[in-house]
């Protein structure tokens, strides 16, 4: 059994568990920084703590019932902490509780707060509301704005890599994605807002920070002396920020990705060369059905317009496959594309509806039995794209990332520019450093290397 180490003394306890994108990991510590004023600490087990957020994501199959399956174990820990005479605070947030709402405290009426990703700030005054009138509280609404207005200062440091929430939503609406639903339209927070927080992360420590936003290429931030900045500009005033050595942003749309991100990446050092590019499908055909707003050949150009612009720059996508309507001919199309763009890393997914959106009525269904077949399909290629890619690094000389300690005693683990987790015999004082490491070994899920000796990269 978890034994769970007791809070610093007359703090409460609260558990936080994420699902999903980085989004929800960055909100989760963002709800734990709004709780810090009312006395909660984070603690790592649910057993025994006054608080238990649940942070949903409502992308992947059968997302409410995991959730109801855990609120059921939940329900256990919460009974047994009310006959000791305590209390927990039941809470669920994220895309379920904004996909489902009240329909959550229907069906588990022990659950006392319900919020959608956009009324965190408000969690303070919802925990107080829950107590005083013992009912159940729901928060679905969606001003994105007041949430950035509201939420404190960062205050818990994120380490040597920290994550930075610049944009909100999306307006895409492709047929098969509950995020526009979830998440609302699209907001791109204000321009000091963003350096300032971002200033923020490097005074406590972060070398590298990822921007992130369900379409943060669309990014469109209100700058101060009027106008808006795009996603480029914004770059290049964070790059200026010293200390700040590296910045990514993610997850980009293909229609969004302008001529000034692409010379963005030619420009600026700080930016990595990786970038992850979703494009779902190599059919036009299914594109369409997706309401994706590109074909294939305009994807393959937008890649070959990165590469003339940052030679050595890597790519990751997302790819469905057996969206309804989905042929033979089409899957053939999708494998097609990724032979012609040999991705270094990828996630793939079969085609599941989500209620609500424009695919899950759509007609012409593809079986399981196909489905699971082409995943495997595309699933094989990927992997072999990313091995070979980690491969070819073998025997060269790259700059890494330290972001802490290895597994092993006396190792360090970092990143290279392309995200691949490498393992180096080295002192920890080097943490927070970026190095040259030789790379002995390109596994196909992480690199090997050892410190270079300065002559070596001098050139
Ligand atoms: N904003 C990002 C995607 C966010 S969702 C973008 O535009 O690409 C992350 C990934 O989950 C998507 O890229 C898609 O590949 C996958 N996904 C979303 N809904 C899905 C569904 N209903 N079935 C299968 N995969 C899905
Ligand atoms: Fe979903 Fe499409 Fe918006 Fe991405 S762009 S969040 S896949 S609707
Ligand atoms: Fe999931 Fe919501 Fe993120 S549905 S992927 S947690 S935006």
């Amino acid at each position: 059994m978890t034994e769970n180490p007791p809070p610093p003394s007359g703090k409460k306890r609260l558990f936080l568990r994420s699902w999903g994108c980085q989004m929800n990991v960055y909100d989760s510590a963002r709800m734990a920084d709004v709780l810090a004023p009312l006395g909660y600490a984070p603690v790592d087990a649910p057993e025994g703590a006054d608080m238990i957020i649940l942070n949903t994501c409502h992308i992947r199959e059968k997302a409410t019932e995991k959730l109801f399956s855990e609120l059921g174990r939940l329900r256990q820990l919460k009974q047994a902490r009310e006959a000791e005479g305590g209390e927990m605070v039941l809470a669920v947030a994220g895309c379920v509780a904004q996909a489902e709402g009240a329909e959550i405290t229907a069906r588990a009426p022990y659950v006392d707060i319900v919020l959608g990703p956009q009324s965190y700030h408000k969690l303070p005054e919802m925990v107080a509301r829950a107590a005083r009138t013992g009912r159940a509280v729901v928060e679905t609404d969606f001003p994105v704005e007041e949430k950035f207005d509201f939420l404190p200062e960062v205050s818990a440091p994120q380490g040597i890599t920290a994550f930075l929430t610049i944009q909100e939503g999306c307006d895409k609406f492709c047929s098969f994605c509950v995020v526009p639903y979830t998440r609302g339209a699209e907001y791109s927070r204000p321009v000091a807002a963003v350096l300032a927080e971002a200033r923020k992360l490097v005074g406590q420590g972060a070398r590298e920070i990822t921007l992130l936003g369900q379409n943060v290429n669309a990014y469109h931030g209100a700058a101060e002396e009027g106008g808006e900045w795009g996603l480029a500009q914004l770059l290049r005033a964070l790059a200026e920020i010293p200390g700040l050595d590296r910045l990514r942003y993610t997850t980009s749309h293909p229609r969004d990705m302008d001529e000034a991100l692409i010379a963005a990446h030619r420009d600026i050092p700080a930016v990595m060369p990786f970038l992850h590019l979703p494009v779902q499908s190599g059919s036009d055909r299914v594109l369409a059905a997706m309401n994706r707003g590109h074909t294939a050949k305009e994807y393959l150009a937008l890649v070959d317009r990165l590469r003339a612009a940052r030679p050595d720059l890597a790519l990751s996508t997302d790819i469905i496959v057996g969206h309804p309507g989905e042929t033979e001919a089409d899957h053939e199309a999708t494998m097609a594309l990724i032979r012609r763009v040999k991705f270094a890393q990828a996630f793939s997914f079969k085609y599941s509806p989500r209620p609500g959106t424009p695919a899950a009525g759509a007609p012409h269904r593809v079986d399981e039995a196909t489905k699971d077949r082409r995943l495997q399909e595309v699933q094989a290629l990927l992997r072999d794209q990313q091995a070979e890619f980690n491969a070819s690094l073998t025997g060269r000389t790259v700059p890494v990332l330290f972001t802490g300690p290895g597994r092993q005693a006396g190792q360090l683990s970092g990143r290279t520019p392309w995200l691949q987790p490498v393992h180096v015999p080295g002192s920890l004082s080097l943490i927070g450093a970026t190095a040259p490491v030789f790379i002995r070994a390109g596994n196909p899920n992480s690199l090997a290397g050892e410190l270079a000796q300065q002559e070596k990269t001098a050139a």
